[in-house]
């Protein structure tokens, strides 16, 4: 049997794995012990590392080989953990990584500053790269993502939301940060123009398909494999793709039905099953499904420009896991 691509991905990197969780707890190094516990809750509760590995790995394929990539690839980890402890405020969300989140532990004020912390301490570390390109990447990336969550937030309850207002959001709250992490290796490693621009373009479209595929396993995956609830999407008011798109093709009936259920802040588990039935029935899923693997594929594409080694081999497998993951 072959081995599945995560162990694939896992082989890979197992090393430099070990090395950004040193350095995630060497950096996080606060004053306050409460905020270290706050941002140890959420740090080290497992998350994926996509982001650091990402730029990690950007910087090899670019040449990079000065020594500092793990340093600097906590920035896009710490960056993250910020926006988590915001999203899931703002989402009033239960569980992330499968525990439960931190303002149900901590007040959400606290939380947010602890947020606050996260972006500030990702700000310093990326002073110290010296290279004022990956500073102004990271002030955009901090300047989309709040814009991203905003504007998701006032669209929230909108039932007609369009399929280009959801790409707007999603571009802006994920896909932003993905290709910020990947542009900033090219820029660690002084790429050449061309480089940086591709590896940029790799990154947003792995973000864009990284976000289709969230928001698709919020239908359709458990809450034991996701670590998180499904179903919170439509419980929060969020329109997603999958339903975007059975919304246009529904029969009015039906369109009525789903846009009744949407509306109600608590519905039973029988109804989210038949919403779900209806965004197969309305090709909701497999459309999504179809967006993510397109820009899967133009993702692998920018690396056409690099020659053969371990990390373009790797950035190949995280764009098709970007789209087959569970979790
Ligand atoms: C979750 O990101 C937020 C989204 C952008 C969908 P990840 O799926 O990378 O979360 P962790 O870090 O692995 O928990
Ligand atoms: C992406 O949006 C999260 C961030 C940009 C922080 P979601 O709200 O879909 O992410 P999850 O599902 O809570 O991880
Ligand atoms: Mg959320
Ligand atoms: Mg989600």
């Amino acid at each position: 049997m072959t081995k599945g691509l995560k162990q694939r991905i896992l082989e890979k990197v197992a090393p430099d794995l070990k090395k950004v969780e040193i350095a995630l707890d060497h950096h996080l190094n606060p004053n306050v012990e409460l905020v270290r516990q706050i941002a140890s809750h959420l740090l080290f509760s497992g998350g994926k590392r996509l982001r650091p590995l990402l730029m990690i790995h950007s910087a090899r394929l670019c040449g990079y080989n000065k020594g500092f990539e793990i340093k600097f690839s906590t920035i896009f980890e710490y960056l993250h953990a910020a926006t988590l402890l915001h999203d899931d405020v703002v989402d009033e969300a239960d569980i992330r990584r499968g525990k439960k989140v931190a303002h149900t532990k901590w007040s959400a004020s606290k939380v947010v500053l602890t947020g606050d912390f996260l972006l500030a301490l990702a700000l310093d570390i990326a002073a110290k790269t010296r290279e004022p390109d990956i500073i102004s990447v990271i002030a955009k990336i901090t300047r989309d993502m709040s814009q991203g969550e905003i504007d998701q937030l006032a669209k929230k309850g909108k039932l007609d939301l369009s399929e280009e207002e959801y790409l707007e959001v999603i571009e802006r709250k994920t896909a932003v940060l993905i290709q910020g992490a990947c542009q900033s290796g090219a820029i660690l490693a002084k790429a050449q123009k061309e480089k940086e621009a591709a590896l940029k373009q790799y990154g947003f479209h792995l973000g864009m398909a990284f976000q289709m595929a969230d928001d698709l396993l919020d239908y359709i995956a458990s809450a034991e494999e996701l670590g998180k609830n499904p179903g919170a999407d439509i419980r929060e008011g969020k329109l997603t793709l999958p339903l975007i798109h059975s919304l246009v093709n529904a029969s009015s009936e039906d369109k009525t039905w789903m846009q009744d259920v949407i509306s109600e802040t608590e519905f039973d588990p029988d109804q989210f099953e038949k919403l779900k039935e209806k965004l197969y029935t309305y090709k909701g899923i497999e459309y999504t499904r179809k967006r993510a693997r397109d820009h899967v594929k133009r993702a692998k594409v920018c690396l056409d420009g690099f020659g053969d080694c371990q990390s373009k081999q790797l950035l190949c497998l995280i764009a098709d896991y970007s789209i087959e993951r569970k979790v």
